[in-house]
């Protein structure tokens, strides 16, 4: 008899975890948690434990999420996804940032037929020829046809001196961009050419001062806008920087100090001018529980989980291919950045905001539509 109850007990424990595991669905978040550009990880990390918390189950399941860190390397970014779809098999991931990472994870998730939906990557290689790999925001031909516009109109600029960090295809493709659209229209460019890491830029800055530039336009990531904002100052520079999304994360400002009062960047989002009712919703959620507002990668983060979410519901199934034709369908959903649409081609038209360092703060200037 005590052996029978021992048995039954053993049958019932094993199947409740058993059919507590079948009732999850696992979705793999892989982000550069840690390394150069981990306040990028970060921020899209809070946005979607968010976008997790207000929506915790689907199709009747709880959501497991499973967060690998791609320390901010090309390598560890393919290494996360395999590890993500073979060790953990997740049944979709959210990631990657930087797009020489999403380039190199997305093609693990394309052969191993798994989505992978980036809140953030914008150069247009990630998704060119795969199935498999989408976003949730904008390309960077229109990033960069922005830029050059309002260089152009606003800030009236005839001279820009363009810098490029040569170790991002992000930066690459960026720069080309500005550069196509800002001498169509008629201004002049000056190129420079930095590396991820670098810390001193004055040879690259004093050859690009001699040649009085009415703005400096640099396509990389905060580390490297920041220090060379200072030390532009530091050579007499008093114009106008320009960037790209890869500007905004809190350590801009903390390490460029004043230097960067006075740099616009594109954008995705801007706390105070929310596209959206959901918008308005995450930014009140998220300053309840930071006491700050959120970056335009919280809310990306957070729209990437919404998307996913939505495309598993519509596919009314767990099986990959499944949710990610529902990806690939997402129609008008609204999200914190806007509503978001995305074509047969993983990408999606969205709005772009224009910021500006003002005393500091991250201050919203305009909207600019596709
Ligand atoms: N667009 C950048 C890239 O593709 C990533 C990024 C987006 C970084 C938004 C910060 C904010 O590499």
């Amino acid at each position: 008899m005590k052996k029978i109850c021992f048995v039954l007990l053993v049958g019932l424990i094993f199947f409740s975890v058993l059919s507590f595991s079948e009732g999850t669905v696992k979705i793999g978040v892989a982000l550069p948690m840690t390394g150069g550009i981990a306040s990028f990880g970060q921020m899209v990390y809070q946005g979607i434990e968010i976008a997790n918390q207000m929506f915790p189950t689907v199709l009747g399941m709880k959501v497991e999420l499973i967060l690998a860190d791609n320390r901010s390397d090309k390598t560890e970014a393919a290494n996360v996804v395999s590890r993500l779809i073979n060790l953990n098999g997740v049944v979709g991931i959210l990631g990657e940032v930087a797009s020489s990472n999403t380039l190199a994870g997305g093609a693990v998730a394309e052969k191993a037929g798994i989505p992978l939906l980036s809140p953030a990557s914008t150069n247009p290689l990630v998704t060119q020829g795969k199935k498999f790999v989408s976003r949730v925001c904008f390309i960077d031909p229109f990033q960069g046809h922005v830029a050059a516009i309002f260089a152009l109109n606003n800030l009236k600029a005839k001279t820009a001196a363009v810098f490029t960090d040569v170790a991002q295809d992000y930066s690459v493709g960026l720069s080309n961009f500005f550069v196509k659209d800002f001498t169509a229209g008629g201004g002049t460019v000056y190129k420079e050419y930095y590396q991820s890491g670098d810390q001193d830029f004055s040879a690259q800055l004093t050859d690009a001062l001699s040649h009085n530039p009415d703005v400096i336009y640099i396509s990389g990531y905060y580390p490297e806008i920041a220090l060379m904002a200072k030390q532009a100052r530091q050579l007499g520079y008093t114009g106008p920087f320009l960037a790209g999304d890869g500007a905004e994360a809190p350590e801009l400002i903390k390490i460029g100090g004043s230097a960067v009062n006075g740099l616009y960047y594109t954008s995705h989002f801007n706390a105070d001018h929310p596209a959206t009712k959901m918008g308005q919703e995450f930014v009140a959620k998220y300053e309840a529980l930071y006491h700050t507002s959120p970056s335009a990668l919280a809310a990306l983060g957070f729209d990437t989980y919404l998307v996913m979410l939505n495309a598993i519901e519509r596919a009314g199934s767990t099986d990959p291919a499944k949710i990610n034709a529902a990806i690939r369908s997402t129609k008008n959903f609204e999200g914190a950045t806007g509503y978001i649409t995305i074509g047969d081609d993983g990408n999606a038209v969205k709005s772009a905001v224009i910021n500006e360092v003002v005393n500091s703060q991250f201050t919203y200037v305009t909207t600019i539509n596709p």
